[in-house]
């Protein structure tokens, strides 16, 4: 178990370049075990939970080798249906693969039921019932999931509830079904439109994804032999705007997308942060003396406000004026980390899904746990902007999915080392 060790006051200056969406990585590599070939894929970031995805891809037969940021792929020598490890139980994504090799068979897939951040239940009824759509039957047992068909064919699948892994699972699975599949209500996330244009690039007939109905027109060979960039990670780069928000100065993040950063902008500036946007950057400006406004927050699927910057904005409203609320609708056990901040001085009531925060608030240093990556990501925000030297243990959780976490905020000038302890 590892620590950071933060001393916190220190406004943050310079540049930050964010590197490649852990969550569209996760969804490419399990999709790319679908092609007839070989492919490579550029920005990939080393990060824990994509080099454990590139195991469990390996420890099915497929040859990977990733170097500097790329990733040379060759599927074509997957010799099993069947991902069970202990490996494939450590990942949420690792579900992907339940899509992915049922769509290489066109039969069969067996996978560990997945883990990944525990905030609250996280069913996959969704996946199922598009599996269901397309032919598959699927049985639950010890612990994992399988679905066999005799044949896959495209069909109209209805989500009850949007859902980012619902969508990119079917659009894998249904990437070589005969005929089209429709699939209606479908989640809308930036990563969602990379997973396609990943597979598109390969070869796949997929159009629509970036709206609420996706078509895709089945494909009998996926011949792969491209090479596909991923983009820019949205929540990353939101974590640094954040960080730079909270403990104040001027930085500018660099290697983004400025549309995906829409709905943290907004509300930043709402806040009182200056915010400057540029072609594939966005300059966050926050003084000493500028009080930051009390506003209201509610996460929501895409183009809504993500889930995934909650608990750092959480952070952030600590520091306003007045009474702000975060209400939480994706999921249902989102605030564990309220307590963590409570021991550094936060005032916070979490009543149902909504955290009331009252501010501002002086956080001040404590020992306080990641539970998860992104808690772990708001516990640092909330070190670097607190009185004294602040321990966030278990960091290992936070590695899962920050490049370069400590390396990029001490080029920001924040004092954080990171310390093996016990
Ligand atoms: C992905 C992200 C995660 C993010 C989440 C929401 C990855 C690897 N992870 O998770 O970081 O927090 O999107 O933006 O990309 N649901 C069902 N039935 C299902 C599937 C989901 O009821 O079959 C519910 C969930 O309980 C949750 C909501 O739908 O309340 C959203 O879940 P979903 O979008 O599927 O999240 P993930 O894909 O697991």
């Amino acid at each position: 178990m590892s620590s950071y060790f933060i001393d916190g006051g220190s406004p943050l200056y310079g540049d930050v370049v964010v590197s490649g969406s852990k969550n569209a990585a996760l969804g490419i590599i399990a999709g790319a075990m679908l092609l007839d070939g070989p492919c490579q894929i550029e920005n990939v970031p080393d990060i824990s939970d994509v080099l454990k995805i590139i195991d469990i891809c390996r420890d099915l037969g497929a040859r990977l080798e990733l170097e500097n940021g790329v990733l040379h792929v060759d599927p074509t020598s997957i010799n099993t249906t069947t991902a069970v490890s202990q490996r494939v139980r450590d990942i949420r994504a690792s579900y992907y693969l339940l899509g992915a090799l049922l769509g290489r068979s066109q039969h069969e897939a067996k996978v560990a039921l997945p883990g990944g951040c525990n905030f609250g239940t996280r069913p996959i009824d969704q996946h199922v019932k598009g599996f269901e759509a397309l032919g598959a039957e699927a049985t639950i047992s010890y612990g994992n999931i399988e679905v066999r068909a005799s044949r896959l064919v495209g069909d109209h699948i209805y989500f009850d509830k949007t859902s980012v892994g619902a969508t990119i699972n079917l659009m894998i699975a249904a990437a070589k079904a005969e005929g089209t599949t429709t699939i209606v209500n479908a989640a809308r996330e930036p990563h969602i439109v990379d997973v396609a244009n990943f597979l598109n690039t390969m070869g796949a007939r997929i159009r629509g994804a970036g709206t609420d109905v996706i078509r895709i027109t089945g494909v009998p060979v996926l011949p792969g032999r491209a090479s596909y960039p991923i983009i820019p990670d949205q929540i990353e780069a939101g974590t640094y705007m954040i960080a730079v928000a909270a403990a104040r100065g001027d930085v500018t993040v660099r290697n983004l997308i400025p549309k995906h950063m829409e709905p943290l902008s907004i509300k930043l500036e709402e806040m009182g942060v200056g915010i400057e946007v540029g072609e594939d950057s966005i300059r966050v400006r926050r003084n000493g003396t500028r009080p930051l406004r009390a506003t209201a927050f509610k996460t929501m699927p895409y183009p809504g406000f993500p889930t995934d910057l909650q608990p750092q904005s959480t952070v952030l409203l600590c520091h306003a004026h007045g009474t702000s609320t975060m209400h939480e609708t994706v999921w249902d056990n989102r605030f564990q980390y309220v307590d963590d901040l409570k021991m550094m001085g936060a005032q916070i009531e979490v009543r149902d899904h909504i955290a009331m925060i009252k501010g501002p608030t002086q956080l001040t240093a404590a020992r306080i746990e990641a539970r998860d990556l992104r808690a772990g990501a708001a516990l640092v925000i909330a070190g670097l902007a607190a009185l004294g030297r602040t321990e966030v243990f278990s960091v290992e959780l936070i590695e899962r999915g920050y490049e370069h976490f400590v390396d990029k905020l001490q080029q920001l000038g924040a004092s954080i080392v990171r310390s093996e302890s016990c």
